[in-house]
């Protein structure tokens, strides 16, 4: 076997488990668009240009974390090129304001490490600092979870990063979004909140140095990071029934972007062969958050999950509506955050 055929044989191989978190079509978890929602008329290959063309985001505030890479960057790029002033995350100030002059439009760089809560809290400083209404705060910052279990915090990285550090900062910012004619709290979830969570949904007792009884998976706790990103919105949909301010998740489609760093050789060489066959491109693989940001359509609904630019109903047996576990993981990350919450 040529070494070329063995390399794209292995990229198959160890590209499974990414591929059914991330894209694919699983019989049992139909995606369909929701009836009594719009339908948007955008679909899979729809770009994050298409979504907002002809809107004018002028006098919008926009604040986006993880703005450096992938879809971070190219949402942070449509949305200041329609007008909308963004403030941009990045690990370092030096690489949020690398990405910030990357792009045309108004942009203000900050730092925000999700690992470190004192980041957090002084990341929400800096941008209560700034004294405007946030008209959109986009969740996006995200890792796929490590081959072995590696815990920051006494929480599970991914869970850590994806979800609860982002809980922190919601919360911190919500005076912000409140101050907003009209809020828009989107999250950036995937299909593995469907797809590959633990069987419970959320294992606490499987989150911190004890893992609970168990076994390391490090698609199934990226997914329960996920899960936990979409019963995150849909508390803070209830929470917010009949104000100014909605929250949606979603499922930005399976992009070639850098979200297989840390998982190891095989994976990221198969996701740079296959990538770019399977993929969506960043342009496209931004489109649904732009859409859930930005769009007239999406005014007044909250609490839903989108894919492909649009509202949609995922059949089968899951808990992205399971209305009991989120008020479960809000109370529970209440009580690990009460210092910083305040
Ligand atoms: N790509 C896909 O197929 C796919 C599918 C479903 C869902 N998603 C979700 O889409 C979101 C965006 O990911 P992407 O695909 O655009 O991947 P990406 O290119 O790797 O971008 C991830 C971003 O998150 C930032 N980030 C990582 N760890 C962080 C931390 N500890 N603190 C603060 N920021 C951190 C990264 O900063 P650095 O560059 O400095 O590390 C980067 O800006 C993620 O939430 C991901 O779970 C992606």
């Amino acid at each position: 076997m040529q070494r070329r055929q063995f390399l794209t044989l292995s990229a198959a191989t160890a590209a499974t488990p990414l591929l059914s978190s991330c894209g694919g079509e699983p019989e049992e978890f139909p995606v369909n668009k929701k009836p009594g929602f719009p339908d948007s008329g955008f679909g899979a290959d729809s770009t994050a240009e298409d979504v907002t063309e002809g809107l004018d985001l002028s006098g919008k505030n926009v604040l986006i974390t993880g703005c450096n890479s992938g879809i971070g960057l190219e949402t942070m790029r449509v949305l200041a090129m329609r007008g909308a002033h963004v403030i941009g995350t990045g690990r370092t100030l030096a690489k949020a304001s690398a990405a910030c002059d990357s792009v045309a439009g108004k942009t203000t760089p900050v730092e925000l490490e999700l690992t470190d809560f004192e980041s957090i809290l002084n990341c929400a400083e800096t941008v209560k600092a700034l004294d405007l209404p946030l008209d959109m705060l986009i969740c996006n910052a995200g890792i796929s979870g490590r081959l072995d279990k590696q815990v920051v915090n006494g929480v599970e990285l991914a869970f850590q990063v994806n979800y609860l550090g982002h809980f922190l900062l919601v919360n911190k910012l919500l005076p912000q979004v409140e101050a907003a004619k009209s809020a828009r709290i989107v999250h950036v979830s995937s299909r593995a909140a469907y797809t590959r969570p633990l069987a419970a949904g959320i294992r606490f007792d499987s989150l911190g140095e004890g893992n609970g009884g168990v076994e390391y998976d490090s698609w199934e706790y990226y997914g329960q990071s996920k899960l936990a990103n979409a019963l995150f919105s849909l508390k803070l949909a209830s929470k917010y029934a009949g104000t100014n301010v909605t929250s949606n998740s979603l499922h930005p489609g399976f992009v070639k972007t850098n979200i297989a760093r840390g998982q190891g050789w095989l994976l990221e060489t198969a996701f740079d062969i296959l990538g770019p066959l399977i993929t969506k491109n960043v342009e496209e693989g931004s489109a649904t958050t732009c859409y859930a940001a930005a769009h007239p359509e999406m005014n007044g609904i909250s609490g839903q999950f989108l894919s492909d630019a649009n509202v949609v109903s995922v059949g089968g047996d899951h808990h992205l509506e399971n209305h009991a576990l989120a008020d479960e993981l809000w109370d529970y990350s209440e009580r690990l955050l009460t210092k910083y919450l305040g």
